[in-house]
């Protein structure tokens, strides 16, 4: 089966499950699982429900799509996910937001969990993403033709961006901005790639996100990115970091994180 039938395939047994047809996707990283308690009236397909869905191997990361209300918004939300540095192509990682896109959503609000590299943010903190560097080396697009020349000049959506700074606002949650740079993994990154990444410009790194922002763009649904600092990577005093810390740490920002979405969503 190819991966339009697949995704057809699994698009109609989540259907099959009921809940509401989603104008929202939502994908939540690490620390974050705690967000699908907030969804009113969940109705559940766990990844082992769909046939050759790939389940992330990390045990962090719970598999299943919930579809429910937020705000009033009918929303699906992914739990889980699975990652480069878990040996799978760019074209599985990306599956979870082509499946959300088919069942009808037009809005992605990617989450995840980063260490931050602008030595101004801490760990803890929200940051807005405003735009990414995909260091991964690697595309989600098909190769053959007609070549998918995707603009990628505004990933990230001005107007969710706008919107979601005044929800910040409204309930007093201080919010970073930055540029989100994306790596293959599972490595963490040398004092040397650190210095360069800032160099760069770019404000958080992580292992996810960058390939499944490009493919949402492909298909023209409209990205808002949230990154819960999980800690500090900052060159010239580096600390080795573990699993346990980055989900504690990122489980605090998700506090922040969780508040915030459905005000976003009210606004939406
Ligand atoms: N580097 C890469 N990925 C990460 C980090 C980091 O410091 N923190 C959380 N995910």
């Amino acid at each position: 089966m190819g991966t339009q039938e697949k995704l057809q395939a699994w698009a109609r047994i989540i259907e099959a499950a009921g809940g509401p047809r989603p104008r929202v996707a939502l994908t939540l990283g690490t620390g974050l699982g705690g967000v699908s308690r907030m969804l009113e009236g969940c109705v559940q397909a766990p990844y082992a429900a769909l046939p050759g869905y790939p389940a992330s191997t990390v045990a962090s990361h719970t598999g299943r799509f919930c579809l429910g209300r937020m705000s009033g918004l009918p929303v699906i939300l992914q739990e889980g996910r699975c990652h480069l540095y878990e040996g799978y192509s760019p074209e599985e990682v990306t599956l979870g937001v082509r499946l959300m896109a088919a069942l009808g959503a037009e809005f992605f609000i990617v989450t995840n969990a980063a260490g931050a590299l602008n030595p101004l943010f801490s760990p803890g903190e929200v940051m807005l993403i405003a735009d990414q560097i995909n260091f991964t080396g690697l595309s989600p697009l098909p190769g053959q033709t007609p070549i998918c020349f995707t603009d990628m000049s505004a990933p990230y959506d001005a107007a969710l961006a706008a919107l979601t700074r005044r929800a910040a606002l409204d309930i007093g949650l201080g919010l970073r901005e930055g540029v989100f740079l994306g790596l293959r993994g599972p490595q963490m990154e040398s004092r040397a790639e650190t210095r360069m990444f800032r160099a760069w410009g770019a404000d958080a790194v992580g292992m996810s996100t960058v390939l499944e922002v490009i493919a949402a763009r492909r298909l023209g649904l409209r990205v808002l990115g949230l990154s819960a600092l999980s800690n500090k990577n900052l060159p010239d005093s580096m600390e080795e970091i573990s699993l346990e810390e980055v989900i504690r740490v990122s489980g605090l920002a998700a506090q922040d994180i969780s508040r915030l979405l459905p005000e976003v969503l009210r606004r939406l």
